[in-house]
C-alpha cells in the first residue's frame, strides 16, 4: 500500500496511535508540545487572536484543530474568553476536550474567527518518494516474510507534480515526504474561512532549508517523549511524523507569512513577560519567600523552553489572514 495509507491506518484507525482511548498529548504522554509545556503559550497567542477579533468584530470563533488534551484552549480562553470549538480526530482527545468546549470530528462548514493548529500538519499522512538516477520513485509498504518493508513503486502523477513544485534540488538517493494531505487540508480550511486568520505551528522549514536533511529524509517516530523505532516497526504503537515543508503551503494564499516561534512569541510580548518573571523571582529571593520564588522559577523555565532557539523556538508559525472586506485579497489590517 502507498505509505500515506499505511500512516493513516497506523495513526488513526481504532487500533492506531491516536485512534484508541489513550490520550497522547499530555505531560505524561508521548510528546511534549508547547501548550503542554506552559499556559504562557496560549496566553501569549491570545494577544494575536485578540488583534484579529478587533479587526473583524463579531461573530467570532476560535476553532482549534488537533486540540489534543485542551491545554492550549484552556489557557487561551482564560486570557480571552470568546466562543470556541475544538476539532479532533482522536476519540480520547475528544473526550478530554468535551469538558472545555464543544467538540467535533470535522471542520465546520464556515468559519469567522481564528483557526489554530499546533502540531497537526506533521501528523497528516504523507506519501514517500526517493530520487533515483532514473527519476522519482515512490516507497510503498510491502511484506517480506513477517516484516513490513519499503517496496519500490512508480511515482504517481500527483506525487511527481508536488515534488517538481516543492521538493527543490534533492540529490540522487534523497528521500522526501510528499505532503499532499497537508496541502489539501490547508486548501480546505482556507476555503471555509470567511474572515479571520489561520495560525499553523509546527516543526519544519522551507524546502531549501530542509535540503541538507534529504539524504535520509525527515520521517521518524516518537514514543514516550523519545525518538521511537523505524516507522514500519510496531504500527499503531508510535507517533509517525515528518518535518513540514512550509514552501508547499505558503503559495496557498496571498500575504502568507512564515516566522519562527521564538520571534512570533517575542513580537506578542513573551520576552517582556519573561523579564518581568525574572524580576519578580529576584524580589522573592530577596524577601525570602522560597515557595513563591520556586514557582516563579518554574514559570521562567517554561517561558525559556517556549523560546529556546534550538527547541520549540525553532518551530515555524505559518499565518494566513483574510481581514479585508474582500475576503480573497489577503490584505491585512494588522500589519
Ligand atoms: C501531535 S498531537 C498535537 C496535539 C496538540 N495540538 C498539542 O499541541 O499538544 C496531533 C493531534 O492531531 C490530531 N489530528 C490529526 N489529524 C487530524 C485532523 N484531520 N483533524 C483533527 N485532528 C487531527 C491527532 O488526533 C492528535 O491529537
Amino acid at each position: 500500500m502507498a505509505f500515506e495509507r499505511f500512516m493513516e491506518i497506523s495513526l488513526y484507525d481504532p487500533d492506531g496511535f491516536f485512534g484508541g482511548e489513550v490520550l497522547r498529548s499530555e505531560k505524561a504522554g508521548d510528546f511534549l508540545t508547547s501548550p503542554e509545556v506552559s499556559p504562557l503559550f496560549g496566553e501569549t497567542l491570545a494577544r494575536y487572536v485578540e488583534g484579529i477579533k478587533q479587526a473583524i468584530g463579531d461573530p467570532f470563533n476560535i476553532v482549534e484543530v488537533a486540540a489534543g488534551s485542551g491545554s492550549l484552549l484552556r489557557s487561551l480562553l482564560a486570557a480571552l474568553p470568546v466562543d470556541a470549538i475544538a476539532v479532533e480526530a482522536s476519540p480520547a482527545a475528544r473526550t478530554a476536550l468535551a469538558a472545555i468546549v464543544p467538540v467535533r470530528e470535522h471542520l465546520p462548514e464556515t468559519i469567522r474567527g481564528v483557526v489554530i493548529a499546533n502540531e497537526l500538519l506533521d501528523n497528516l499522512p504523507t506519501a514517500l518518494a526517493q530520487r533515483t538516477p532514473q527519476g522519482w520513485r515512490e516507497r510503498w509498504v510491502g511484506v517480506d516474510d513477517d516484516d513490513l518493508v519499503f517496496v519500490d513503486a512508480p511515482a504517481r502523477p500527483e506525487v511527481i507534480a508536488w515534488l517538481d513544485d516543492y521538493a527543490g534540488p534533492v540529490p540522487v538517493g534523497g528521500w522526501v515526504e510528499v505532503q499532499l494531505a497537508a496541502r489539501a487540508w490547508v486548501i480546505d480550511v482556507l476555503h471555509r474561512l470567511e474572515m479571520g486568520a489561520v495560525l499553523l505551528i509546527d516543526y519544519g522549514d522551507t524546502a531549501e532549508n530542509l535540503l541538507p536533511r534529504r539524504s535520509d529524509g525527515t520521517l521518524r517516530t516518537y514514543r514516550s517523549h523519545h525518538l521511537g523505532p523505524h516507522p514500519l516497526d510496531e504500527p499503531g504503537e508510535t507517533d509517525i511524523t515528518s518535518d513540514v515543508n512550509f514552501t508547499a503551503l505558503m503559495d496557498l494564499h496571498p500575504g502568507a507569512t512564515l516566522s519562527r516561534q521564538d520571534d512570533f512569541l517575542t513580537d506578542l510580548g513573551l520576552r517582556e513577560r519573561l523579564s518581568e518573571i525574572r524580576r519578580q523571582e529576584l524580589e522573592m529571593a530577596r524577601s525570602g519567600d522560597e515557595s513563591q520564588r520556586l514557582r516563579l522559577r518554574a514559570t521562567k523555565t517554561e517561558a525559556e523552553t517556549l523560546l529556546h532557539p534550538r527547541g520549540l523556538g525553532d518551530f515555524r508559525v505559518l499565518v494566513f489572514e483574510k481581514l479585508g472586506t474582500d475576503a480573497t485579497t489577503g490584505a491585512s489590517y494588522l500589519s
